[in-house]
């Protein structure tokens, strides 16, 4: 299964299970991730959610590269929106959720961290948007959100650049809550997890939803324009020659068009 899911008593584990593809995103775990989603909201019982990555290398490497490279504009559209519409009800999820970054988090991956409430890292743990080095930019929420869960100028940053944060880093700029060592990640997740399963989930759940409205501003429109513009970069050459030259293993040389 390239997801999974497992109940500790009041804690839902999520765990993305494509570890031989750094877990990269596909449809097919989308839909997974939404349908554990539909089961976690008929069972009250589960008060708070973990989502982490299989292996030692990654949370999530990101948006599935070879699903994406020959797709056009109105394809990459549908695989963005897919993304869209299962990363807000992760946000809007009536449960806590938390992010168990275990390793990478690019792409995607990163975006995915940035839905949950809480993110908590390992010291293996990175974070990153290299979509420019793809020839395309992120679409699954990572301008929005970034920029809300750190600053405008250190989201510009990771965008531009696509390097990779280090956990350290993360924490600095507010995007880990905090950093283990990566044998106590788990441990440390689960008992958070605990910790606010114990809590009225009523009151919870309402906070959540009010916090959000503190970040909101025009999220939803401005989702829709990312989801635009992505869709966009799949008209260009050099949306081609970044994804032909990550899977051939070598640089890319984009020519501005
Ligand atoms: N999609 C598909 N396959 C991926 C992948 C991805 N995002 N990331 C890694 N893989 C695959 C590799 O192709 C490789 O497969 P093979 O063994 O079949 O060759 C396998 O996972 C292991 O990866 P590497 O050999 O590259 O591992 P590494 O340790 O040398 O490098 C890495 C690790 C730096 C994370 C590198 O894998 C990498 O740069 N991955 C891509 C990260 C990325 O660009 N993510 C953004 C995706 S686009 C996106 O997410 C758009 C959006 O916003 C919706």
């Amino acid at each position: 299964m390239p997801v999974d899911f497992e109940r500790l008593g009041p804690v839902g584990v999520i765990t993305l299970n494509r570890p031989e593809a750094l877990n990269a995103l596909s449809l097919e775990m989308l839909e997974k991730i939404d349908s554990v989603l539909d089961l976690v909201e008929r069972d009250a019982a589960i008060r708070s959610l973990i989502i982490t990555g299989a292996g030692e290398k990654a949370f999530s490497a990101g948006a599935d590269i070879g699903a994406m490279r020959e797709a056009t504009a109105l394809e990459a559209r549908a695989y963005a929106q897919r993304g869209h519409q299962v990363f807000n009800r992760v946000e809007a999820f009536p449960r806590p959720i938390i992010a168990a970054v275990n390793g990478y988090a690019l792409g995607g991956g990163c975006e995915f961290a940035l839905a949950c409430d809480i993110r908590l890292a390992s010291e293996r743990a990175s974070f990153g948007q290299p979509e420019v080095n793809l020839g395309i930019m992120p679409g699954w929420g990572g301008t929005q959100r970034l920029a809300r869960a750190t600053s405008p100028g250190f989201a510009k940053e990771l965008i531009f650049t696509g390097r990779m944060c280090p956990a350290a880093e993360a924490h600095v700029h507010g995007l880990a809550n905090h950093v283990y060592p990566p044998d106590a990640l788990m441990g440390e997740a689960i008992a958070l997890a605990e910790l606010i399963a114990t809590k009225p989930p009523w009151a919870v759940s309402a906070s959540k939803e009010v916090i959000n409205l503190a970040l909101e501003g025009d999220l939803r429109g401005h989702l829709a324009r990312e989801l635009d513009l992505f869709a966009l970069a799949f008209t260009t050459k050099d949306q081609r020659e970044g994804m032909a030259a990550f899977l051939e293993k070598r640089q890319a040389t984009f020519e501005g068009r």
